[in-house]
């Protein structure tokens, strides 16, 4: 009896070629990471929901695979990695000297619609800045990741804006925490029903959200959300902040746009926040968010300690970088060592077993496998696109030879054996 299983629903294989272009991309990402002094982690796939309930947000709850194990412990699979991190950190981490810049690359999961760039398991790369408060780290950030993107040749724009400009109108307006993180996740998610529900639940003053959350444009938006928010010391105390940053962006050469509406989906953020688009992938064009959390390490161990990060959406990073057609090397076969016939097998694995020792690392070797005749053979090797094929038959063996096939060339030569180690070093 077969049984037909599908893999399930947001999920994905990755054959080959495409793990190939990935990890390329990965190194792409990481080797800028590693510049900036950042070191890699891994968090586990599973955490006691509970994490996620603290701060993460309506939007990640409501998406969490969450289930009982055996146990009767409710866990849920990591639906993003910044809670885990802090979780990490106030573990086993509380004793490193500080700043602590972290990295990693793992697969998140979240209960979502599927549709192109959007999966239930998706993988996202991200760093951690954790002990600095000040703007100099913020920008390190948001630097590091333009510069990622640049690596990649990826054409991009950055939205940014203090996530405490809203929070403290919100706060001054009146509106508690829950209500205020519903007008956040509203605000996010551009909800056209908006309007109503500040003018049902904010009593006072509700058009200055709506007034302020259409700011949009360079540094000169600042002046104007000064302006609307003059009575509202707290919010220019943000606006002074974010004003901080821009500065050094401009210093150094980063190109943003203030967007006053930028909520960002999750609720720990306490300061700077940013995202970052790739107009190439039309609706799900949001490749990367991030930004200052300084409260949510506190509430895990009771020790304030202020953070800073981001992550990229890599399979949406990997697609631009598809459309794009950036060039990046093939992955070929180096060797196909091919016996004649049944008699030469045993010299032929002789010799993939020395070639393999010899070239670890450097050179990928192969054994014909499939008891093909040395034409079918080298038809195959076309296919794979493979760059030599030794051919290992009884009359060359004879001579202490075997006949090394040049198959971009198309060239054939009988070489020593002895002596092939050194063909293929100068090769
Ligand atoms: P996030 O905005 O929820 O932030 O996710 C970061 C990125 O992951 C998004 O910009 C998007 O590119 C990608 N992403 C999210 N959901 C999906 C999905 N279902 N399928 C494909 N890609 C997706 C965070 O997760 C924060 N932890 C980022 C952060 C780190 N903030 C501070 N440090």
């Amino acid at each position: 009896m077969t049984m037909k299983i599908k893999k399930a629903r947001g999920t994905r294989d990755f054959l080959p070629e495409e793990m190939w272009f990935r990890d390329f991309v990965e190194k792409k990402i990481i080797e800028v990471f590693e510049t900036f002094g950042y070191r890699k982690i891994m968090i586990p796939t599973f955490e006691h929901s509970t994490l996620f309930k603290i701060k993460s947000g309506e939007e990640i709850l409501e998406h969490m695979y969450t289930f009982k194990d055996k146990g009767g412990r409710e866990l849920c699979l990591r639906p993003e990695a910044t809670a885990s991190v802090c979780r990490m950190f106030a573990e086993e981490m509380r004793g490193e000297k500080k700043p602590l810049r972290l990295y990693y690359s793992c697969p998140m999961f979240r209960y979502e619609e599927p549709q192109r760039g959007r999966y239930r398991e998706f993988w996202q790369i991200g760093i951690e800045l954790i002990g600095p408060k000040n703007e100099y780290s913020d920008a390190e950030v948001i630097s590091l990741a333009s510069l990622a993107l640049k690596n990649l040749g990826i054409t991009h724009k950055l939205e940014i804006n203090h996530i405490g400009i809203l929070r403290n109108l919100l706060r001054d307006l009146g509106v508690d925490q829950k209500l205020q993180s519903r007008i956040m996740t509203l605000i996010d998610k551009k909800d056209p029903s908006l309007e109503d529900f500040l003018k049902k639940n904010v009593k006072k003053d509700w058009e200055k959200i709506l007034e302020l959350i259409q700011l949009r444009g360079g540094k000169e938006i600042l002046a104007r959300a000064t302006e609307l928010l003059s009575d509202h010391k707290s919010c220019l105390l943000s606006i002074e902040e974010l004003k901080r940053i821009l500065d050094i962006l401009d210093y150094i050469e980063i190109e943003y746009e203030v967007d006053m509406s930028i909520a960002r989906g999750l609720e720990y953020y306490t300061g700077m926040v940013f995202e970052i688009k790739a107009e190439e992938l039309g609706s799900q064009s949001q490749i990367c968010g991030g930004g200052r959390y300084d409260s949510l390490i506190e509430i895990l161990c009771n020790e304030k300690v202020p953070a800073v990060g981001f992550a990229f959406g890599f399979d949406r990073v990997v697609e631009v970088v598809k459309l794009k057609g950036l060039n990046f090397p093939e992955k070929r076969l180096d060797i196909l060592v091919v016996p004649v016939s049944e008699e030469e097998r045993k010299d032929a694995i002789k010799l993939v077993n020395s070639l393999r020792n010899n070239f670890i690392g450097k050179l990928s070797v192969t054994l014909e496998l499939m008891n093909r005749s040395l034409r079918k053979a080298l038809e195959y090797a076309n296919s794979i696109k493979a760059r030599y094929v030794i051919i290992v038959g009884k009359r060359d063996l004879e001579k202490g030879k075997v006949t090394i096939k040049n198959m971009d060339l198309g060239k054939e030569e009988k070489i020593n054996l002895e002596e092939i180690t050194n063909f293929f070093k100068e090769a």
